[in-house]
């Protein structure tokens, strides 16, 4: 996709899928003034790779969801991947994402074995004077690895593909709702740009954590849009105590599913639940809510490791849209379906309309 985009003439883009070519339009946008730069600066890389792995991380939820709605859901995983048709071919692209993995973990551990030190990232902490140094994830655990901790290569893959895949779709998705709740509901978008515009003014200096801080109004809208469309609507967990619930007996073993979607529209939680109502999530309002009431990163002791981070993420990358950008939808692409697979995408993209500010 070529465009050229001018001030005032409205763009339609294909958001979900915001491939390579889709990136290099917003980011053409951006004048080397506005920091704007930074967020999508880090992306580029991670968004060119996911564009080769997107396709079979594709397959890879499909055929994990397919299994699981069909009787090869009951079979044990060495039956399915071994004896079965769609669990040797669904064996066959896990294997090609591990290979991809394990290529990028093998490189990097020869490149650090070669210059016999361990990079550290400067990263300026903007909440005080001092520059800390970070180290990369990947980094970090082969650096464990190599002062002897019991970390097979393995183990260092599963943690990485642990954070690559829960971190990517779930956190893009989550983006790509909340522009969808800005875009059917102007005066919504109007209250945060407001927010934003106090914070900066009229300044292009790069959001700094401070910021972030401060806008509350943003925050109550990321809920709200959560809420609606959490990422992931359901999550299961095996039942290790057995568990009364009024009549019901649930035994040990069992499995069960969380229901997140259906807590989230819970009009006895929530009245008017199919609204966009961002208040809801102000103090005021959210005293006396049951505390599991809402619970779009799990709950309990094996919740989303990656909450605090995503929530950060997701707020830089929308104050630097929303900084510049304006987003309305075509009446007749309303409503956008939802897909209930692990994540809950839009069924068919996310086309929005795009103007400068
Ligand atoms: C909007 C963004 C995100 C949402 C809505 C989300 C949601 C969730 C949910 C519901 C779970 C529980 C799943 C289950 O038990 O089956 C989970 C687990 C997890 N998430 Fe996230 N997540 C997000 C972003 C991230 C990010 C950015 C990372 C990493 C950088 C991450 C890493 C993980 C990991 C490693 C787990 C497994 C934790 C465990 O089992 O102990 N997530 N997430």
């Amino acid at each position: 996709m070529s465009l050229v985009f001018k001030k005032q003439k409205m763009t339609e883009i294909e958001l979900y899928s915001f491939n390579g070519s889709n990136f290099q339009f917003v980011y053409s946008l951006a004048t080397p003034k506005q920091k704007l730069q930074w967020a999508l600066k880090l992306t580029h890389r991670l968004i060119q790779t996911l564009s080769i792995l997107k396709p079979l991380i594709g397959k890879v939820q499909e055929m994990t969801r397919a299994r699981f709605y069909s009787a090869e859901g009951l079979l044990p995983d060495w039956i399915y991947f071994l004896l079965t048709r769609n669990g040797r071919k669904h064996r066959k692209y896990i294997q090609t994402l591990h290979a991809f993995s394990m290529k990028v973990l093998r490189e990097r551990k020869a490149q650090l074995e070669f210059a016999k030190t361990i990079d550290v990232v400067d990263v300026k902490d903007t909440s005080s004077t001092k520059a800390r140094k970070r180290r990369p994830f990947l980094d970090l655990l082969l650096k464990t690895a190599r002062e002897g901790a019991d970390l097979s290569e393995a183990d260092i893959l599963s943690q990485v593909d642990n954070f690559m895949f829960a971190g990517h779709d779930t956190t893009s998705t989550a983006i790509t709702w909340f522009l969808y709740c800005m875009a059917t509901h102007p005066d919504e978008q109007e209250r945060v740009y407001e927010e934003i515009q106090e914070c900066f003014g009229n300044s292009d200096r790069s959001c700094a954590l401070e910021d972030l801080h401060k806008l509350k109004y943003l925050e109550c809208c990321m809920k709200e849009s959560i809420r609606l469309h959490p990422s992931v609507a359901n999550f299961r967990r095996q039942i290790s105590e057995q568990v009364q619930l009024d009549d019901y007996t649930i035994p040990v073993g069992a499995s069960i599913s969380v229901q997140i979607y259906a807590l989230h529209h819970n009009e006895e939680l929530f009245a008017d639940p199919l609204s966009f109502k961002p208040e809801r999530f102000k103090v005021e309002q959210s005293i006396g809510r049951h505390p599991f009431a809402f619970i779009p990163f799990s709950a309990g002791p094996r919740n989303c490791i990656g909450q605090k981070y995503a929530v950060y993420e997701e707020k830089a990358i929308l104050v630097a849209l929303l900084r510049k950008f304006h987003f309305t939808i075509d009446a007749r692409h309303r409503p956008i379906k939802e897909t209930h697979g692990i994540i809950m995408k839009p069924a068919n993209g996310m086309p929005l309309l795009i103007t400068l500010r």
